[in-house]
């Protein structure tokens, strides 16, 4: 349905598609320019050549259309987080779960992981149906300080390996 590829400098403006409107409202708050695109693009470039490797991002492919980001980040040495965006035109076709899913199973073989966690606002209830749906429990809240001095209790999610 989707599939996930490096990303590449060229995929800036594709990129400031998918960080606009409502799929930041929850995430980063603010829509990304050419030049903060780039910059991100580059910053994966560059961690995607560290070794040990510690981040994984890819794009999200939909027949040939760059429609979303996904990342896996190394956290502890068998530890490692998920977070993913999608362009909002392109929601609630089950995009966002066919692209957790392959990244669980890459975190568990290439990756070398044993648990896998994330988070989202708990006002994305979207983004907690992707991770029961990618095989994730809710497993209780974290608290986000916000940029007024407030916390927010995000809904922690995780996942373990169960083959190991
Ligand atoms: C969260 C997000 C990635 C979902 O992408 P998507 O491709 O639409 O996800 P899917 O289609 O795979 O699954 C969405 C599920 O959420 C459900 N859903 C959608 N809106 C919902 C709502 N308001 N309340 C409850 N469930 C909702 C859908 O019904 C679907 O579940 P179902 O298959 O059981 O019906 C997308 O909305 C997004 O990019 N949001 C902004 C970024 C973000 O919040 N990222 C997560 C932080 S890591």
């Amino acid at each position: 349905m989707v599939t996930l590829r490096p990303l590449a400098l060229d995929d800036a403006p594709d990129l400031t598609r998918i960080y606009s409107g409502a799929s930041v409202r929850h995430t980063t708050g603010k829509p990304l320019t050419l030049d903060q695109a780039q910059e991100k693009i580059r910053a994966a470039l560059a961690r995607a050549a560290e070794t040990p490797r510690a981040q994984w991002s890819w794009g999200i492919l939909h027949e040939g259309d760059l429609i979303g980001l996904i990342a896996l980040r190394r956290r502890t040495p068998v530890m490692g987080t998920i977070s993913y965006i999608l362009r909002e035109d392109t929601w609630g076709n089950g995009y966002a779960t066919h692209a957790a899913q392959q990244v669980t199973a890459l975190a568990f073989t290439t990756a070398g992981l044993t648990r896998l966690e994330a988070m989202h606002h708990p006002d994305n209830p979207a983004s907690g149906r992707v991770l029961a749906k990618a095989g994730f429990t809710r497993v209780g809240t974290s608290d986000r300080y916000t940029e007024d001095g407030s916390t927010v209790p995000y809904e922690l999610y995780a996942l373990e390996n169960d083959s190991m």
